[in-house]
């Protein structure tokens, strides 16, 4: 077939080529941004007079006949087409004539590819960022269930120190906040309108910018017509973004296969996000988990291609930046599948409160608060956890724990030790009495739930 761009060539392209070049098969995602933003484009040229009023309103009902056509099924995308841009201003000719020819006056593929894939990633971000907030409410409702549950903190994967499960949960409603916030700072710099810059140089027509950028819900135009259609940081920024909030997700993912192991037993996963084995009858996976943090990988594979991609490319607009579309799309599809399957898993979890609580009282996870006590009673902190690391060792030779170890044993090691110290080993009181800001004492994690709840207000 032809080129619409044939005339310094022939146009006649080899079929291996034409295949290699085409962009159709993933850029037809971007049909509506498309057509919308020719719509715009035809009303602005309208506007300067550069097309006439009736020009502009036959471009804009054939452009709008072909929106309906698309989404109903009367129209399908032409697979040989060379990329959506000129899939649809070849059907707009073809079906409006002539006037169809005018719409790409004062416009290139340059400046409208940047404007499409702007829209396009506007609108996921808007998607997945509701999508991160029902998965913040899942935590936060799941925290609230759990606001005493007793779990072991841990470093180095090693029992440490006494927490809630509601504190744990509650971390990551914190770092999925932070992934809203991100993922909205980079939507306000992507939202400047590159449309107008035209291949590289701007235009002789006197056209107007800002007019198409507010038409298009844009803040502003970009200012520099080479920078509009040469940088592609704003997707750099989104996968970024993404990777950094999949990052997040792996780690609870890790955490979840690690406690419905049977090792573990903090929590069981429900039947309904959870796949059995071919050939071990008693095999429950975490398969969804699982698949959260493999997907990870992909997504941080997006965002080394496109910045591998751009690293190198002289401005203006190179071929090379068709790239950037595909790994874009996965990135964004990935996580918001994730994101759905996280929230599912996470609402119908069920959460072993004795498991957790057996955990919590082996491992010495009160042997700060045993140091602590020391503290309080006059000893400085150095000695007072040499000593308690003695009682411990002591504790593991006989069989016994802080709480059983009797107290002529404990007064061996200090005589400032009494009565109480039962009260102030006692895990229930190690957690109510971490009142600090931020810790898992149950005022600090009332005051956790009520900012998300006011976060997912905004
Ligand atoms: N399909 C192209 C892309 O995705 C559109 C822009 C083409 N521009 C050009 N001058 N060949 O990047």
């Amino acid at each position: 077939m032809s080129k619409m761009w044939a005339g310094r060539t022939a146009g006649n392209t080899s079929k291996i080529a034409d295949d290699f070049n085409s962009s159709i098969s993933f850029d037809s995602k971007m049909y509506e941004e498309d057509i919308s933003g020719s719509i715009v484009h035809a009303a602005m040229l309208a506007k300067k007079g550069i097309i006439s009023t009736a020009e502009a309103n036959s471009i804009i009902d054939g452009l709008s006949g072909i929106l309906s056509d698309l989404e109903s099924g009367a129209l399908e995308i032409d697979a040989t087409s060379e990329d959506i841009h000129m899939f649809v201003e070849q059907v707009l000719t073809e079906r409006i004539g002539e006037t169809g020819k005018k719409l790409h006056t004062a416009r290139s593929r340059n400046d409208q590819v940047a404007l499409d894939i702007r829209m396009y990633l506007k609108k996921e971000i808007d998607q997945i960022v509701s999508k991160i907030k029902t998965l913040i409410e899942a935590l936060s409702e799941k925290a609230e269930e759990n606001k005493t549950t007793i779990m072991p903190g841990y470093t180095h994967l090693q029992r440490a120190q006494p927490i809630t499960f509601a504190h744990h949960l509650l971390a990551y409603a914190m770092m999925l906040m932070r992934d809203v916030d991100r993922l909205l700072s980079c939507r306000a710099r992507m939202n400047y309108s590159p449309i107008g810059a035209c291949a590289l140089a701007g235009t002789t027509y006197k056209t107007d910018r800002a007019y198409e950028a507010e038409q298009l819900d844009f803040d502003g135009i970009c200012e520099n017509s080479l920078d509009a259609v040469s940088d592609r940081d704003f997707i750099v920024e989104l996968l970024s973004d993404l990777s950094i909030m999949m990052m997040h997700l792996s780690r609870l993912s890790e955490e979840i296969i690690l406690w419905s192991s049977w090792e573990f037993k903090f929590i069981e996963l429900s039947d309904s996000f959870t796949t059995g084995s071919s050939i071990m009858p008693q095999k429950k996976n975490p398969d969804m988990a699982e698949l959260v943090r493999g997907k990870t990988g992909r997504v941080y594979g997006d965002l080394m291609g496109i910045l591998t991609v751009l690293k190198g490319l002289p401005l203006a607009y190179n071929k090379d930046m068709q790239e950037d579309k595909e790994g874009a799309f996965d990135a964004c599809d990935t996580a918001k599948i994730c994101l759905d399957v996280f929230s599912g898993m996470i609402k119908t979890m069920t959460v072993n409160t004795d498991k957790m609580a057996a955990a919590a009282s082996g491992g010495f996870i009160n042997a700060t608060d045993l140091a602590d006590y020391l503290v309080k009673k006059g000893m400085p902190f150095r000695s007072a956890y040499k000593q308690s690391g003695l009682i411990v060792a002591d504790c593991i030779n006989k069989g016994l724990t802080l709480e059983t170890y009797p107290l002529q044993s404990y007064k061996q090691f200090s005589e400032l030790i009494d009565e109480s110290i039962y009260e102030a080993v006692d895990i229930k009181t190690c957690v109510e009495k971490r009142i600090s800001e931020g810790g898992p004492g149950i005022k600090s994690v009332e005051k956790q739930i009520k900012l998300v709840k006011e976060f997912l207000k905004k």
